[in-house]
């Protein structure tokens, strides 16, 4: 095995990109690799390291892509194989890795192996089928989007799907569902991509007999410690397969998305024969509050040091309410987004950037009419899901789809106020968030101070690394001083000599 001492994935900043949503190069609406690839030098100049591309395999779409009918070929949505090699190429070309996301989970229930399923009762083994009881579902678990986790078929078997309907869970006690992800892995590996985000990776393996769950808290995404659905122990055979076959792919990465309760159960996964890097949402969930950031920064780091692997941070996802929302909308929230991505750019590791997050984007209210994720109708309209994080880049114009398409009929509406957030308007203002990131990915990757592990606390809202770099931000009401130092970047202005609230510092 090859590991060595500081490879490219330990201290990347990687640029999430929901295909949907970032550029539409023909016209449908829809946000297609073409479009990324046309994009290139914007990426080039934001100075991210990588990408991690949401899916873009064959997919029916009930769950935007999560829903995977045939893993080893692209969508017509997004383009097909030479679109991939275009956009790889293009990335390669300007020193950019370009990572895909695997969905090892499930598949969706057009994929030909359900479609067997269904007709020949013989042929379910690749999945989980059961008997009801009582004339109802196997067991009560339910899923994450909402409803039951089991669909009845006309003969009577139930079939799990812990997300939609759409997207049967496979048996992975199953060795061609081994071989099959083996298959995919190489498939994508061969053809030049730099690695993999791992859908769901703390799921897969399912508790032996199925036993109910405790229904009392059943958040999307956030499973209780308790939850026999996820976390169960044989989740890490999966990940050593999986990770033999990368073995053979000396510069490849993967990352996990890891929802699972203590750091000792997130360290297992990064053990140093299963995944490289694990999310670790901590960031996600903290509030703009001193003590909670430092004790999610405390926790990741301390997770992966457990493991000897290197951190990872992220601000925002797909998945969940955009971080300029989550601390309060206006112009507070955007700038305890902007100190907080000061935060999240001064600390160790690896750095998730989720497209739009560059430009300050906050989440969008939409109509019930426009509303596609699944969560949707899954609970029964009770919860309006995550369209509101997934609206379409901003480029340039004053109006909708602002140079995102050349319709307006954009796959979700684009607000008629964000003509001051696209990339055009805010290329040319040096106070932009756009040009904060810039300018912040910039230092973060050359200068000298950026290096080494861990932080010292030299204070509650004041860490050092290492290398020499001091951050300071400030989640209180008043100003807080300043430590000493030469002053590199703020993301707002300073007071005297002092930061006023809602602010970062970068000092050296
Ligand atoms: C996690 C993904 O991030 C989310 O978007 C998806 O709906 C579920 N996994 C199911 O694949
Ligand atoms: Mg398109």
């Amino acid at each position: 095995m090859s590991r060595p001492k500081s490879p490219w994935w330990s201290r990347a900043v990687f640029y999430q990109i929901y295909p949907r949503s970032f550029a539409d190069s023909d016209g449908d609406g829809v946000g297609d690799l073409d479009g990324i690839t046309a994009r290139m030098d914007y990426l080039d100049a934001l100075g991210v390291q990588a990408l991690w591309l949401n899916p873009v395999m064959v997919s029916p779409m009930a769950d935007h892509g999560y829903d995977v009918s045939d893993p080893r070929d692209i969508d017509p949505l997004f383009g097909d194989l030479a679109a991939l090699d275009r956009l790889v190429t293009a990335a390669h070309d300007r020193g950019i890795r370009v990572t895909m996301d695997l969905v090892p989970n499930h598949v969706s229930s057009a994929h030909p192996w359900f479609v067997e399923a269904l007709a020949d009762p013989s042929r379910r083994d690749r999945f989980i089928f059961r008997a009801g009881v009582d004339g109802g579902p196997p067991n009560n678990w339910v899923s994450i989007f909402g409803g039951p986790a089991w669909t009845q078929v006309p003969d009577g078997q139930w079939y799990l799907h812990l997300f939609d309907s759409a997207q049967p869970d496979l048996n992975w006690d199953h060795p061609e569902v081994f071989a099959d992800i083996e298959a995919t892995l190489r498939f994508w590996l061969d053809r030049g991509v730099d690695g993999f985000r791992i859908d769901v990776a703390h799921g897969m393996a399912k508790p032996a007999g199925l036993p109910d769950m405790d229904l009392t808290d059943n958040q999307l995404l956030r499973n209780r410690a308790d939850d026999p659905r996820f976390d169960n122990d044989a989740v890490h055979d999966i990940h050593r397969f999986i990770r033999r076959v990368l073995d053979d792919y000396p510069e490849a990465v993967t990352v996990g998305e890891i929802w699972v309760h203590g750091n000792e159960q997130f360290a297992k996964y990064l053990r140093p024969d299963e995944l490289h890097l694990g999310f670790n949402f901590q960031l996600v969930q903290a509030d703009f509050d001193a003590v909670a950031v430092r004790t999610a920064i405390d926790n990741s780091l301390a997770a992966a040091a457990l493991a000897g692997a290197a951190p990872t941070w992220t601000l925002s996802n797909h998945d969940v309410v955009r971080e300029v929302s989550r601390y309060g909308d206006g112009s507070q929230g955007l700038a305890r987004a902007r100190a907080m991505a000061l935060v999240k750019l001064a600390l160790p590791g690896s750095v998730f950037v989720y497209n739009g997050a560059e430009l300050g984007l906050p989440n969008v209210d939409l109509p019930d009419e426009v509303l596609q994720d699944p969560v949707w109708e899954r609970s029964g309209r009770s919860e309006r899901g995550r369209d509101g994080c997934r609206v379409p880049v901003p480029w340039s114009g004053s109006a909708p789809p602002y140079g995102f398409s050349s319709t307006a009929d954009t796959w979700l509406p684009m607000p008629a106020d964000w003509a001051p957030l696209t990339v055009e308007a805010q290329s040319g203002d040096p106070n932009s968030t756009l040009a904060l990131y810039r300018r912040a990915i910039h230092l973060r990757s050359t200068r000298p101070e950026f290096s080494g592990d861990g932080v010292e606390w030299l204070g509650p809202q004041t860490f050092r690394r290492p290398g020499g770099l001091t951050c300071v931000f400030n989640t209180g009401d008043a100003p807080i001083p300043l430590p000493a130092g030469e002053v590199l970047l703020t993301c707002g202005p300073l007071t005297g000599g002092s930061l006023p609230p809602d602010t970062a510092a970068w000092v050296v």
